[in-house]
């Protein structure tokens, strides 16, 4: 019998944790550590077991990613603004080598340009935006669809 890949890492990038701070036409009005709960929920309906890490330094969240293999199954990554510019980022999740999603809490197709490009996208096997908090769901979805697969 397999083992069922189920340990998900959820892991938001630079300036989410002023969620409930920053433009709640775009963002929403939850902190981050209820946006962390509800999607914990999400996890737990689906049979998932969430791990949440959140930092501002760009280092620190390479680091994260170079430590997933052998921690976590999947990966659920908002990376903020490094999204669009940070190829130090694409090449560790590259290096972690595990399924990914990318999330964002607002339309990022709809706003500035420089916002359209995402720098990580080749390596994920999907990308959510757009649906607020609602888009974590989608995105759990989609990565257990992987795991399973
Ligand atoms: C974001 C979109 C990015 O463009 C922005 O820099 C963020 C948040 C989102 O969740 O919509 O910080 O990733």
């Amino acid at each position: 019998m397999s083992e069922a890949r189920s340990r998900i890492e959820l892991m938001h990038g630079v300036n989410l944790d002023m969620l409930g701070r920053r433009d709640p036409a775009h963002y929403g009005t939850q902190t981050l550590s209820e946006l962390e709960r509800q999607v914990a929920g999400f996890a737990r309906e689906l049979g998932l077991e969430l791990r949440c890490f959140q930092t501002n330094s760009e280092a620190e969240f390479v680091e994260h990613l170079h430590r997933l293999a052998g921690t976590a199954d999947g990966v659920l990554l908002n990376p903020g603004a490094w999204t669009h510019y940070s190829w130090a980022i694409h090449d560790a999740l590259e290096i972690a080598a595990v399924p990914a999603v990318e999330v964002h809490l607002s339309s990022v197709t709809k706003r500035e340009d420089w916002r359209r490009v995402s720098v990580i996208a080749d390596l994920c096997v999907a990308s959510v935006s757009g649906q607020g908090v609602e888009g974590y769901r989608e995105a759990l979805v989609r990565l257990s669809k992987e795991l399973d697969g």
